[in-house]
């Protein structure tokens, strides 16, 4: 090796390898195997697999593969030690977070070795960004613990979660996932990827070394397998997964039915948006971070570049010269800028797709990298936006890089993915960014940065990168529950309405002759089969109301995707339109009340009905403007605004019970939002839901904002929950329903949100508050730094 007076004098490159003699000796130590750790304790090892490190290719140690026993062992300590760690004053749990917090950074040097060791990312990444944050998140966590009585009242813990984690962030998904789990009282059983589990194990040692009360924490090892078995037990209250979106779509359906609460962090394939007046090099150094930190092994990562085209062919040489100055190689050389690929699959998946890339004229520009496990930073040329490089996330150092004209079209090209997970947008002009900033389907937004975390802001995505956040207020709310009412008897099936041609109901007067007609686009519809179906009243029919289909469904999806202004528009014209909604409704209070009890209901409880309506409409139009977002603290010089968004097009089935309270319940929160819905009344009494239209043609209530159809309410909400333009269902029906919506709604990963129909009582306060509002919002953080 060179000495330093060599080096000075040659200005070579010379190797500044980080000891990693402890954690040789802490592998020594675990020859043996590790076996996984429940209930405080570890276990023998069992049938073991090797663990290599990717960048030597070395044996690191052999770890156990987690059996259907392992896990349902350690979801059984996980059960008992449950309520006695829920139980505890969220002041004690928060001095075990402190400790571990203060622990990992005791053994950071330690553990940023472990990780590059084992994951090959380099010790800068590890030391610098990974272990620091891991550290931050109990810390933040902590916190939560200590306060949650007085900041997140009335949720509790969901009970036992299940963890899944991939091999990127080892310690670091451990750690977004463990701190506020534990923080909000609930106990874990937690997987870490095959590839990488050993931080988690050093992990538990630290768990036992602050005496984290057994049971509370639970390690159990594995592959695909072992994740399945988690997802499949039966005693788990929750499962939340991070990885890529294939295992996703397979947990949500695997989940279906079955009253687990989900959430899933999944993969990404994410615009970094250059405009002319940005500051080139600084964006240079953006690219830099947003695809080949981590070897662009990062499901946020910004890996679909789009700059314009004036600055494209200065910015590419820059990018270029950048780009070979990378020094690829030992991932603990603190020179180091990217490490080894996770594993030999990993590296053959990424070179698999960018072969195809290759055949489908993508022309390749690329650093260099040695022999083994590695692959070049590579920057991808005349890439077709719908070609495989530019459409599939290959998890990899590969940039695709694209110009782009006008804002518009940047937009447009950012938003042409079916994923939603982040975007960087770069430009000196702080307008159009946050212009950009609103237009991106992402749950994060870097304006003139990338890749910058923090534990206080929530991290997840849109569309097909999942749902649900990790981070923040918002991620405690993801392992917090607001208790569910209960059916005291669940709602039974409403048999199937038989439908029949035309519109005349048979044998009687002329006051219920007429069908009731859809509402699509701000229009009454016939429905698309010619047929209608009686309305049964106390006495006999009342009426007759459409029976609608698929067609009648796409149609008013479609419809509701052109009310896209309603989105857009402020909170105060919006809420202008809902407080002349309540208006109307209360003008005709009388005709409501009538219809109802026509239904069968008796007089008092129609009026109840009606009153509680109008009043819910008047305290949704009051919210309109005023469910705020926040502006979180995160890090210095850093305004990060967590904004909440609509959904965008919704799909709303309601109850069979109290036919006009239930709609207006699960409508008006809706697009009081700013959302656009595709609604199918109760099945049994649709004619409360249909005589709206009347009422919202005369507020000003602009076309394709809400929409109706009547029917078979499965039959319908399947075709919505199926349907990959709509965002997020809401069902409230029966058991056998909520199954097939969660199942159904896998495919575009959409939002769903299950109850029994029978479960709430609409006229009391269960019928109504924020908890709607958050349902029918995703939240964006906006990352804007400020400072010369
Ligand atoms: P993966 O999704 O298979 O693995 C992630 C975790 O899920 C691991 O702990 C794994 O053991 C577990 N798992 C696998 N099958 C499971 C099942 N059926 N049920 C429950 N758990 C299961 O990801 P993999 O195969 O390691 O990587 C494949 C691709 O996924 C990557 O090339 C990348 O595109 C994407 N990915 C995305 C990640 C992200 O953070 N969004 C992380 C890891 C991978």
């Amino acid at each position: 090796m060179n000495t330093i007076t060599d080096i000075l004098a040659t200005m070579d490159y010379g190797k500044a390898p980080e000891d990693s003699a402890i954690v040789r000796d802490w592998l020594k130590k675990h020859e043996a195997g590790f076996g996984h750790f429940i209930d405080g304790a570890f276990t023998a090892p069992g049938e073991t697999f090797d663990v290599l490190s990717p960048a030597s290719n070395e044996l690191l140690g052999r770890v156990t593969q987690g059996t259907e026993e392992d896990v349902d062992t350690a979801v059984k300590a996980a059960r008992a030690a449950q309520p006695g760690w829920a139980a505890l004053p969220g002041h004690e749990r928060a001095k075990y977070l402190y400790a571990i917090a203060r622990h990992v950074q005791q053994h950071a040097r330690f553990l940023a070795v472990l990780e590059s060791i084992d994951n090959g990312k380099p010790i800068r990444e590890s030391r610098d960004a990974d272990v620091p944050l891991v550290a931050r998140h109990f810390y933040h966590h902590a916190g939560w613990a200590e306060i949650m009585e007085d900041e997140l009242p009335g949720t509790a813990p969901h009970g036992v979660c299940g963890q899944i984690i991939p091999w990127n962030f080892p310690l670091l998904m451990l750690a977004w996932k463990v701190a506020p789990a534990l923080a909000a009282g609930n106990t874990v059983v937690l997987k870490p990827a095959e590839y990488t589990p050993l931080t988690a194990l050093a992990f538990a040692e630290i768990a036992a070394e602050v005496g984290l009360p057994k049971g509370v924490l639970n390690i159990v090892t594995g592959d695909g397998r072992t994740g399945a078995a988690i997802v499949a037990h039966e005693g788990l209250d929750k499962i939340a997964f991070t990885g890529s979106t294939e295992v996703g779509r397979r947990i949500r359906r695997e989940t279906a039915g079955s009253a687990k609460s989900l959430t899933l962090e999944l993969g990404g394939k994410s615009p970094f948006v250059v405009f002319a007046d940005a500051d080139l090099d600084a964006a240079v150094e953006g690219v830099v971070d947003a695809i080949w930190f981590n070897a662009g092994q990062v499901c946020c990562a910004g890996a679909r570049v789009l700059v314009a085209e004036s600055v494209a062919k200065r910015f590419e040489e820059l990018l270029e010269k950048r780009m070979r100055q990378l020094r690829v190689g030992d991932p603990l050389d603190k020179n180091t800028d990217m490490g080894a690929i996770v594993h030999p699959v990993q590296l053959e998946r990424i070179r698999a797709l960018v072969a195809q890339g290759v055949a489908e004229g993508a022309e390749l520009v690329q650093g260099s990298a040695p022999e083994g496990c590695f692959f070049p930073p590579t920057i991808a040329m005349k890439v077709e936006p719908a070609s495989t490089l530019a459409t599939e996330e290959i998890f990899g150092p590969v940039a695709t890089v694209t110009t782009f004209r006008t804002p518009e079209d940047a937009v447009a090209l950012a938003n042409n993915t079916r994923y939603g997970l982040a975007a960087s947008i770069w430009s000196e002009n702080v307008n159009l960014c946050l212009d950009i900033a609103a237009q991106v389907m992402a749950g994060v937004v870097w304006i003139n940065c990338t890749n910058v975390f923090d534990a206080g802001a929530g991290f997840g995505g849109y569309r097909e990168s999942g749902f649900g956040r990790e981070g923040g207020r918002e991620g405690m709310m993801a392992y917090l529950t607001h208790p569910k009412p209960k059916a005291r008897k669940p709602e039974a099936a409403p048999t199937a309405p038989v439908g029949q041609p035309g519109e005349a109901l048979p044998g009687a007067g002329a006051r219920i002759d007429r069908t009731a007609k859809f509402y699509i686009g701000g229009k009454q519809a016939r429905p698309d089969s010619g047929y209608s179906y009686p309305v049964q009243g106390a006495g006999g029919p009342v009426g007759l109301a459409g029976l609608g289909n698929r067609k009648d469904i796409r149609n008013a999806v479609e419809a509701a995707h052109k009310a896209k202004g309603w989105g857009k528009a402020t909170g105060h014209s919006r809420a202008q339109v809902l407080y002349y909604v309540a208006e109307n409704l209360s003008a005709r209070a009388g005709e409501f009340a009538e219809r109802l009890t026509s239904f069968g209901a008796s007089k008092s409880a129609a009026q109840a009905e009606v009153e509680t309506a109008i009043r819910r409409t008047f305290w949704y139009a009051a919210q309109a403007d005023k469910f705020d977002g926040a502006v979180h603290q995160t890090k210095s010089a850093h305004v990060t605004l967590a904004m909440h968004e609509p959904l965008g097009v919704m799909g709303i089935a309601c109850p069979t019970a109290q036919p006009l309270l239930g709609f207006v319940s699960l409508v008006l929160p809706a697009i009081a939002m700013g959302n656009a819905v595709v609604t199918i009344p109760s099945q049994t009494h649709p004619l409360a839901a249909t005589d709206l239209y009347q009422v919202f043609d005369t507020s000003d209530l602009p076309g394709g904002v809400v929409n109706i159809v009547a029917g078979e309410r499965d039959a319908l909400a399947k075709t919505l929950a199926e349907h990959d333009d709509v965002a997020g269902i809401w069902y409230f029906g029966t058991e056998a329903g909520g199954r097939m919506i969660e199942e159904a709604s896998a495919g575009n990963l959409k939002q769903s949100w299950v109850e029994d129909g029978a479960a709430r009582d609409w006229l009391s306060r269960d019928g109504q508050g924020r908890g709607f509002l958050h349902r029918a919002t995703q939240i964006k953080n906006i990352w804007v730094p400020y400072g010369e």
